[in-house]
């Protein structure tokens, strides 16, 4: 042990960080061993560069100079072409051929929930969590298409077993545990805003933060993911997040666009819903250099952001709801020299609680104190070859939940839910009582088990009549 302690002591000391092990001589053997574990796992010399750049020396975002808005299939498109790449999606799912892929390793810290966020209750009637809703709709797809449908689930090493233990719990939904894939992304540690210092969550523990939803590229590889969906036979690659209880995690027409569109390569498409004002906190697809690309809300000069075109609209319009297929093969090649592949790192200012080191006191920051470097699965846009966007309805497919009130909360996701299942019942023949706003004026929830789309409920489950204030769940 002491050997390997003066290695890791230099090489602390080489990079500026030799505070991690200052408190060293006051733990015991097994904390030593696990603070030393994470140690090694660091890569110093790549941190440098990245303290340098994002710590300090930030520059902003580095925005390519040419930004056109990226064109895309319109959800209108005529019915006969979607006719005929839907029943290419149905053949690619009869045959196997696709998986489904949750990038749920995020931390949630905005919507204050205390678990996983796929724990989290977020239909409208039942409250049922949000791992189930995607379970059910897997278990739907599944019997409609009469295959396997593999789900690969990406969590983080801080909620992986809390994650592992709820599909446990519930039976995994019904799955068969055989097709149920979770492994952890990677992770960085958390740097000291002013300073560039790695900070201490305990005086045995480096504070890491997951190292965003580009990680999953890697992880899919690092994780054996991608071995296993290769023997499995699996072409594509369904990825949505898990915050999104409206995202469709199958759909042919998407699909088979994807696959067979001369639009793209079959490596990476991306789904759009339009913003609906300049605020809103989507990133937008954008043009530049020949390539698709995604600029973060964060990013998009409010000048372009604000810009309209002839008839009002807004001229970057299609808003990022963060739903993409991947070809197999695309994931395999950028990830062929495995070690080497990383998208590039955002930073993010946050406030992390850690330890201060001199003292051993915990500090609970007031004020963002904290750089944590992630970075983006869009950011893979460009390394397509040709990369497609299709337009959705923001009813039918986005009503994300992130923030515990206003927007984009369960409040907010509930009303949307509810607005889409009033449609499809109203498609159906039934009456949906309305306020004067036109908002459904009852709680309604349709489960992926009874119908994955408008046309499916079964007449016998079809309420008769629906009170103002009535919860209904079908
Ligand atoms: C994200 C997108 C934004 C898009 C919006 C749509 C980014 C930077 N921005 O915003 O362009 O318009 O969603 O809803 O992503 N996650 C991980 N590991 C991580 C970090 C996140 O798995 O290390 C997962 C989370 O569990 C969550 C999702 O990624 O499912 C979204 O992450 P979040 O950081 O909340 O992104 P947003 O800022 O909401």
């Amino acid at each position: 042990m002491s050997d390997r302690l003066r290695k890791i002591r230099s090489r602390l000391e080489a990079h500026d960080q030799a505070h991690v092990l200052s408190r060293a001589d006051e733990l015991s053997a097994d904390q030593l061993e696990h603070l030393l574990d994470q140690i090694e796992q660091i890569d110093f010399e790549a941190l440098d560069e990245l303290i340098d750049r994002h710590v300090h020396h930030p520059d902003g975002s580095a925005l390519p100079g040419e930004l056109e808005p990226a064109p895309y299939f319109p959800e209108d498109m005529p019915e006969d072409e979607k006719a005929r790449y839907r029943a290419d999606g149905e053949r690619l799912l009869r045959e196997g051929r696709v998986a489904a892929f949750t990038v749920a390793g995020g931390q949630g810290t905005r919507l204050g929930w205390n678990g996983p966020k796929g724990t989290f209750p977020a239909t409208p009637v039942t409250g049922k969590p949000l791992f189930r809703v995607f379970a059910e709709q897997i278990l739907a797809s599944q019997r409609k298409f009469g295959v396997t449908i593999p789900w690969y689930i990406m969590t983080s090493p801080i909620n992986d077993a809390d994650t592992r233990a709820f599909f446990l719990d519930n039976n995994c939904f019904g799955l068969d545990r055989k097709n149920l894939f979770l492994f952890p992304q990677g992770v960085m540690p958390s740097l000291d805003a002013k300073t560039g210092r790695i900070l201490l969550s305990a005086k045995h523990e480096i504070a890491m933060n997951p190292n965003g939803h580009g990680g999953s590229i890697k992880a899919l590889r690092d994780s054996g993911a991608i071995e296993d969906m290769a023997a499995r036979g699996i072409e594509h690659i369904s990825y949505f997040q898990v915050d999104n209880p409206l995202a469709k995690v199958i759909d042919p027409l998407f699909l088979g666009l994807h696959a067979s569109a001369e639009e793209s390569s079959g490596e990476m498409s991306s789904k759009m819903v339009a913003k609906t004002d300049p605020e809103e906190k989507v990133g937008v697809f954008c043009r530049s250099e020949g390539k698709t690309i995604v600029v973060e809300y964060s990013d998009l000069p409010e000048e372009l952001a604000r810009q309209t075109t002839d008839d009002g609209a807004l001229r970057f319009l299609a808003g990022n709801i963060a739903i993409h297929l991947f070809g197999v093969p695309f994931i395999e090649r950028l990830t062929a020299e495995k070690h080497r592949f990383g998208l590039p790192y955002h930073r993010a200012l946050k406030k992390v609680p850690h330890i201060d080191v001199e003292s051993g006191a915990p500090v609970d920051p007031a004020e963002p104190n904290a750089i944590k470097l992630e970075s983006f699965v869009f950011d893979a846009l460009p390394l397509a070859e040709r990369s497609l966007v299709l337009e959705t309805s923001r009813v039918e497919e986005f009503a994300p939940i992130k923030n515990a009130d206003g927007r984009d909360s369960a409040a907010s996701s509930h009303e949307l839910q509810s607005e889409r299942h009033a449609r499809w019942l109203e498609a159906s023949g039934v009456t949906v009582p309305r306020d004067q706003e036109g908002r459904p004026a009852a709680r309604l929830e349709i489960s992926p088990l009874t119908a994955l789309d408008p046309g499916e409920i079964p007449a016998a489950e079809l309420p008769e009549v629906i009170r103002p204030g009535a919860e209904i769940a079908i």
